[in-house]
């Protein structure tokens, strides 16, 4: 495939957009082998049968790095209380919140979670998404883990995508382990993450560092099991206090630690020296009212990348739609255009631990999103409007 006059948001700068104006791009197979301006194309590449893509912008395809989109049900309930007044942890706290969830979860069939999940896979695909991380953690139970996890894989058989799955087995208490957070560390979630991985079902092992989750000790607990097995790690971190979620991760080596509205500089600092990604999660912060902003200005101090993402669920972040989370890391979080669309592509990439993804560059892979603008802000600057030309997967149109 060869793709000619395009204005191409390289993505591979630090910062910026990496810009080629009068761009060209060679793809051979499933991979970018050749970009840069027209005019130097190499003699040696298949230049017959070029796509003229009219001056369009063309970026990476985008890449939603945390979400939780196999989930039963809905909780619209809980949003109508949530606007009387009850808080987030409240309902948690009173057998609502993620518990619910989990129960739709364990009732559903593996066919209607998937379709469910299916339609807001494809929301996303509209969108020019080429790969989603999907979460369990609504199960909290062996089978019903297995099952989630089983669904998000056969996402990746019936649509052009790439999913990568994270176990989140330390999501919540479940009722009958109430009081003993422990007991189900070490009975249910870690042999359950050992089952998953022995099956091929787990890419990473997140958790849910908070008051009303996990504390520390336990989350260490979960990543022991995770590095023996050899799996990456990540981590709800900071996402309503701070009980020191973003050390432990950094600790850990952790591939990301996400929301962190509530890390401090040393976290920051913390991050950086460990080289995980901060995933900023806006939808999240938007939906529960949150006052307290993730601390970008430390993060930039401290060299820590920071990707933006869905945390398309239920309950704190019912977000299917990408560009609204770029709109929104911009407004809400003051992230400048350049910044957020590195979050939804390499960055988002990073914290994923793929090296070959969310940049336009020889050897990375073919999977481009093509838009009917001309300037890389207007994806962040539009509020609900989906300018999406054309998305090219693996080489494929
Ligand atoms: O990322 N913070 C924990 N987990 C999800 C919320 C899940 C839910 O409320 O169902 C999150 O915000
Ligand atoms: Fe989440």
């Amino acid at each position: 495939m060869f793709l000619t006059n395009a204005r191409i948001a390289t993505m591979t700068a630090p910062s910026g957009y990496g810009m080629i104006n009068d761009g060209a791009i060679v793809i051979e197979g499933d991979r970018i082998v050749w970009v840069g301006v027209l005019a130097d194309v190499p003699s040696d590449h298949e230049t017959q049968d070029a796509t003229d893509l009219g001056g369009r912008l063309v970026t990476p395809a985008l890449i939603d790095c945390h979400t939780h989109l196999v989930f039963g049900g809905n909780r619209a309930g809980e949003f109508e209380q949530r606007l009387e007044g009850v808080s987030y942890e409240e309902i948690a706290r009173s057998g609502g919140g993620i518990v619910s969830t989990v129960r739709a979860t364990q009732q559903a069939s593996p066919d209607a979670l998937f379709c469910d999940a299916l339609t807001r896979v494809d929301a996303m695909i509209a969108e020019g998404v080429s790969t989603i991380e999907v979460k369990s953690g609504y199960g909290l139970d062996r089978d019903t883990e297995l099952k989630m996890l089983r669904v998000a894989r056969r996402i990746a058989d019936a649509r052009p995508v790439t999913v990568c799955t994270s176990f989140l087995g330390a999501h919540a208490v479940p009722p009958e382990f109430a009081g003993n957070a422990d007991g189900y560390i070490d009975q249910v979630c870690i042999p359950t993450l050992q089952a998953a991985h022995a099956e091929g079902l787990v890419d990473a092992v997140d958790g849910f560092c908070e008051g009303i989750a996990f504390d520390t000790d336990q989350i260490a607990r979960v990543f022991d099991a995770a590095r023996a097995l050899g799996l990456p790690v990540k981590l709800h971190a900071e996402q309503l206090s701070n009980i020191g979620g973003t050390q432990l991760a950094a600790r850990y080596g952790a591939l990301s630690a996400d929301h962190v509205e509530y890390a401090n500089a040393a976290d920051a600092r913390a991050m950086g020296q460990a080289g995980s990604v901060a995933v900023l999660l806006p939808g999240a912060f938007y939906t529960l009212h949150e006052t307290q902003m993730p601390p970008v200005a430390a993060f930039r101090k401290a060299g820590v990348p920071m990707a933006i993402a869905t945390d398309c669920n239920p309950g704190s972040s019912p977000l299917a739609s990408p560009l609204l989370a770029l709109n929104m890391a911009c407004t809400l979080f003051r992230l400048t255009p350049a910044e957020a669309l590195a979050g939804l592509t390499r960055t988002a990439a990073q914290a994923l631990g793929l090296s070959d993804q969310g940049q336009i560059a020889p050897s990375m892979r073919a999977d481009l999103a093509v838009w009917n603008v001309t300037e890389p802000a207007e994806l962040a600057y539009r509020i609900g409007f989906n300018p999406l030309h054309s998305r090219i997967f693996g080489g494929t149109l």
